[in-house]
């Protein structure tokens, strides 16, 4: 997969992408990111890539064209683009696996007031990491490049994907690990036992369980 962020703040970006598991996707050849600052394709003085709103108003909106002028560059018939967006449609997990199976995918972060209307005729998708409003869409766009990289084949352990929150629409089962008793808690009886066809029922009856407590609206 390819992914191209565009953005004013690439500083805010790239030292992400050079730690962890992301890293390691790109290194692998899984993922090649490009950030792009799109202050470069502005024609106007100062590569201004702002003004002020039509009709007044607080705050600048950003022009069309240099984001457009870029997304004409970098497009190709696989390309979806994506404007991260407090408007947009809020990001669940069924949309980054969505989004894990395409080629190309182009992010636009939005900044200051938002962006003109008319950049929404070249958009894919708007999308919002949900509803509490950001300076700017970079961290949104981090956001949504770690959890569909993590979901592309040989990124992580198949065996990892598999019950993990969400899937099934519940959350994962709780996991302990050394030592087997801390300040008196003890690791469940039945994860020392051996027995795997009853671990994997625990372990399901716990999903349940845990989503009814903590998430119910993910039964509806
Ligand atoms: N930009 C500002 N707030 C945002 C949000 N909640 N989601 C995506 N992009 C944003």
């Amino acid at each position: 997969m390819k992914i191209d962020i565009l953005t004013l703040f690439p500083e805010m970006i790239t030292p992400v992408l050079e730690s962890s598991i992301i890293k390691r996707a790109i290194t692998k050849g899984l993922v090649n990111i490009n950030v792009i600052n799109f202050r470069k394709y502005s024609k106007l003085n100062n590569n201004q890539v702002d003004d002020t709103s039509f009709g007044g108003g607080a705050g600048m909106v950003l022009m069309c064209d240099p984001i457009f002028s870029c997304i004409d560059e970098i497009r190709t018939p696989e390309s979806k683009v994506i404007l991260m967006t407090p408007s947009g449609k809020v990001f669940k997990e069924k949309m980054a696996l969505d989004l894990s199976k395409e080629k190309h995918l182009i992010i636009i972060c939005g900044h200051y007031e938002g962006v003109d209307e008319r950049i929404l005729s070249i958009v894919d998708y708007e999308i919002s990491i949900g509803d509490y409003v950001l300076t700017g869409g970079e961290l949104a766009s981090l956001v949504l490049c770690d959890s569909i990289i993590r979901l592309i084949p040989g990124v992580i352990s198949e065996e990892s994907l598999d019950s993990e929150s969400f899937s099934d629409n519940l959350l994962d089962y709780p996991v302990y690990t050394k030592p087997q008793v801390y300040r008196g808690m003890e690791v469940p009886e039945v994860l020392l036992s051996g027995d795997h066809a009853k671990i994997d029922e625990w372990r399901h009856e716990q999903r349940i369980k845990k989503t009814q407590e903590k998430r119910p609206d993910l039964l509806k």
